[in-house]
């Protein structure tokens, strides 16, 4: 057996914290001995019954003097008692021994420690379990209770690393978490997540408990009450001292709460259910992630769950009728337009998407009151062009490109500061594209290096109308300028060197703003107002082209894609497939909210390799790396030239599609600005194997589709953003018949 990591480990204080890590050290083999110290005898004995500890006494003093180098003194009294604990130790603790706490509030450990020893000793590493319960007592104690679970070190600039790094193992050898914080940081944070509502419960239950006209009320308290007030049930003396230690900060979270309180009040007082919305549906909002995130358990499962993985195993046809989720451009516009609106929007087939939800979560931060989305329906309370408010802190984005660069437009022109940032994948995509144009209507706007975000926006400052002709054909670069210049002095107008996608111009339209367009020119002038509206907001085809490509690749395929939006500046998916030899044919055609949709069929016919027009480059700029998978089934020789704007999007989808196929066994050569590749023709198969998508959800599905003709196993990696824009892809394509599991 291997060496136990520490000593012996010496638990004073039984009761649910302590005897809970003596006995999940003891199960766990970490220590060659639990010594346990309590005040009562009875205690003691107990606890050793329970299986806590090897042994037990009542005098601190006799283990102390048998103590040798590598043990560990874990002190899990009441907050308050620590420091006589502390002072009990002082000039009887042999040299190596290393002591570490389970108080709630650091500061008050390291004053009492200061207290003691004059200055806090290099053995003494303060630290805080987030686990607990109601129950206390040593009949509480659990083995799995830290199993999942963080646990807060606050080492000082002294605390030697011999001392922190046995304490950080025993942790981790009873299944927790480690992360270190500052003393006074892991203060303030407890005071407003734990102690604020311990304060709250016990207020809650004591003033209605004293409230004799309400002496029914725990007869009919249901499971509101019920859940809300469970911690009042925590043991007493624990909290008082909590509260006593952690004063400053918890007066300072009671403060902020009385103060939203007194406003709720207030607003519940004049009868402002427009008010009471906003706190509701940005707590549920908050309140839902959180359960999500409980849901996980733990830290490490949520990081592990962003591992998400594709094993595809070879299919043969795909058939059935789909309809894929809502398109994610439109989505995003219409929270931003609906917000910027007079009265209350209301939006079907919204894209309960990643993407979406964070330019959804960004305008609540900025005061909109937005229910939903439930089942793709989201109803928007705008607040006109001028309603915005400063958000509490930086908007967050995610993944989202579209997010960050219209956002920027429409925030450029506002009176607060602001700053936007993304994840690791977004915050290596190029900005100086919309810093450029908004810099020259006056925005003040600074990038991270090299022009990446974060993007940090000045607010008040006056902007005027440009006429921007765009450098590269970018629908997210037009609508920021165009967003912008909502709020620009005069006219603004944009000219791009090939069609993109038009749909800012549409949706604003749609929402009675005049905008007028005269081929590749936009322009706008500020000054108007929007009107709040209703959209229906069609099936993505961006989404609908994996099934599109599905249907095409696999003999025997026929698919009906249902209410598919097939907007002119979005249909180069239609048309290349179509030049390919797809059978598609678009039926039910009808136009929904200002734009045109059809019901789309796809059936199985052999594909030949093309040249791609480049006009169709920027029209189908989002499902190249699908139509690639077509091109590696075509006969012969598909060639794409003019799309250097893929190898800047969520990863750079040439160079990623090229390896990606290569690994299948496809011959496709990157170029500067597309990719040639060899189709293998009609019946031949790909050959299996592991690919990475980079994170980036459309090489992710391409690689899934293309198992359709595939000869063994395709494993695809890094899956886990398919929920930024089809968060139900796995379910959809396993309807239609490919053999996708998720691991
Ligand atoms: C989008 C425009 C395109 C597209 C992106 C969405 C939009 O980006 O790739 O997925 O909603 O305006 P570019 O403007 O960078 O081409």
């Amino acid at each position: 057996m291997a060496e136990p990591l520490i000593g012996r480990l010496v638990v004073i204080g039984l009761g649910l914290i302590g005897g809970s890590l003596g006995v999940a050290l003891k199960a766990a083999g970490g220590c060659r001995e639990v010594i346990g110290v309590a005040r009562r005898e009875g205690t003691g004995q107990q606890a050793v019954e329970l299986g806590i500890c090897n042994r037990a006494t009542t005098s601190l003093e006799d283990v102390l003097a048998e103590l040798e180098a590598g043990d560990v003194i874990f002190v899990a009294v009441p907050t308050l008692a620590v420091e006589s604990v502390l002072g009990e130790m002082k000039g009887r603790l042999p040299a190596g021994v290393t002591v570490t706490d389970g108080a709630s509030v650091k500061g008050s450990v390291v004053e009492a420690a200061r207290a003691v020893w004059g200055e806090v000793p290099d053995f003494l590493v303060p630290g805080h379990p987030i686990a607990g319960s109601e129950k206390s007592g040593v009949t509480a104690a659990r083995e799995d209770l830290y199993r999942d679970h963080r646990i807060i070190l606050t080492p000082l600039d002294n605390t030697a690393e011999a001392h922190l790094q046995r304490v950080r193992a025993m942790w981790q050898a009873v299944g927790a978490e480690v992360l270190d914080m500052p003393v006074g940081e892991h203060d303030e944070v407890l005071a407003a997540t734990s102690h604020l509502p311990h304060v709250i419960a016990y207020g809650l239950v004591d003033t209605l408990a004293h409230d004799s006209e309400n002496e029914n009320i725990f007869r009919y308290a249901a499971g509101g009450f019920r859940d809300f007030t469970r911690i009042a049930s925590s043991d007493p003396v624990m909290w008082r001292d909590i509260m006593l230690a952690n004063r400053d900060a918890i007066l300072e979270a009671i403060d902020l709460y009385r103060g939203n309180l007194d406003t709720l009040r207030s607003a519940i007082d004049r009868g402002d259910g427009e008010y009471l919305m906003g706190v509701f549906t940005r707590a549920k909002a908050a309140r839902d992630h959180f359960t999500k995130i409980l849901a996980k358990k733990a830290y490490s499962e949520i990081m592990q769950a962003q591992e998400v993985t594709f094993i595809a195993q070879p299919g043969d046809t795909v058939s059935g009728t789909l309809r894929v989720p809502g398109d994610k451009s439109m989505s995003h516009r219409s929270i931003m337009l609906g917000s910027l609106a007079e009265g209350v929007t209301e939006v079907e087939g919204f894209l309960e998407g990643e993407d979406a939800l964070a330019t959804l979560q960004a305008f609540r931060d900025m005061g909109v009151v937005i229910e939903g989305p439930v089942d793709g329906r989201v109803v928007i309370h705008g607040v006109g062009m001028h309603g915005l408010q400063a958000p509490p802190g930086p908007l967050y984005v995610g993944n989202s490109g579209t997010s960050m660069r219209l956002l920027a437009g429409l925030l450029a022109g506002q009176e607060f500061d602001v700053t936007l940032t993304g994840d690791e994948s977004l915050s290596k995509r190029p900005m100086n594209r919309v810093a450029t144009p908004l810099r020259q209507m006056g925005a003040v706007i600074e990038t991270g290096p090299e022009g990446r975000p974060p993007l940090q926006i000045k607010g008040g400052q006056p902007l005027k109308g440009i006429d921007y002709e765009l450098p590269m054909a970018s629908a997210q670069v037009k609508s920021c300028v165009l967003l912008a210049g909502l709020y620009a002095e005069g006219e603004t107008s944009t000219l791009e060197p090939a069609s993109t996608r038009d749909h800012t111009e549409r949706m604003l339209a749609g929402f009675g703003y005049e905008v007028q367009r005269d081929g590749a020119r936009a322009s706008l002038r500020s000054g108007g107002s929007l009107r709040a509206t209703k959209i229906d907001v069609p099936a993505d085809i961006s989404s609908a082209t994996f099934f599109m490509v599905a249907a095409a690749i696999a003999p025997g395929s026929d698919v009906i894609l249902e209410h598919v939006g097939i907007n002119p500046t979005r249909d180069g998916a239609i048309n290349i497939l179509r030049q390919m030899g797809a059978d598609i044919e678009l039926d039910n055609r009808r136009e929904v909210g200002g734009e045109p949709v059809a019901d789309i069929r796809v059936r199985y016919a052999p594909l030949k390799g093309i040249q791609i027009p480049e006009d169709q480059v920027p029209l189908a700029i989002d499902e190249f790396p699908a139509i690639f998978v077509a091109a590696a089934c075509a006969e012969g020789e598909t060639v794409l030239t003019g799309a250097e704007e893929l190898r800047v999007k969520e990863s750079d989808r040439i160079q990623a599609m090229a390896d990606g196929l290569k690994i299948l066994g496809v011959n496709a050569e990157p170029t500067a600005d597309g990719i040639v590749i060899h189709g293998a023709g009609e019946g031949a198969v790909f050959g299996g194997g592991t690919v990475d998508s980079l994170g980036d959800h459309r090489i992710a599905m391409s690689f899934a589709v293309a198992s359709l003709r595939a000869g063994d196993t395709i494993r695809i990696l890094n899956c886990a953003n398919v929920a930024t824009s089809f968060p139900n892809f796995a379910d959809l394509a396993k309807r239609a018949g490919l053999k996708l599991q998720v691991a």
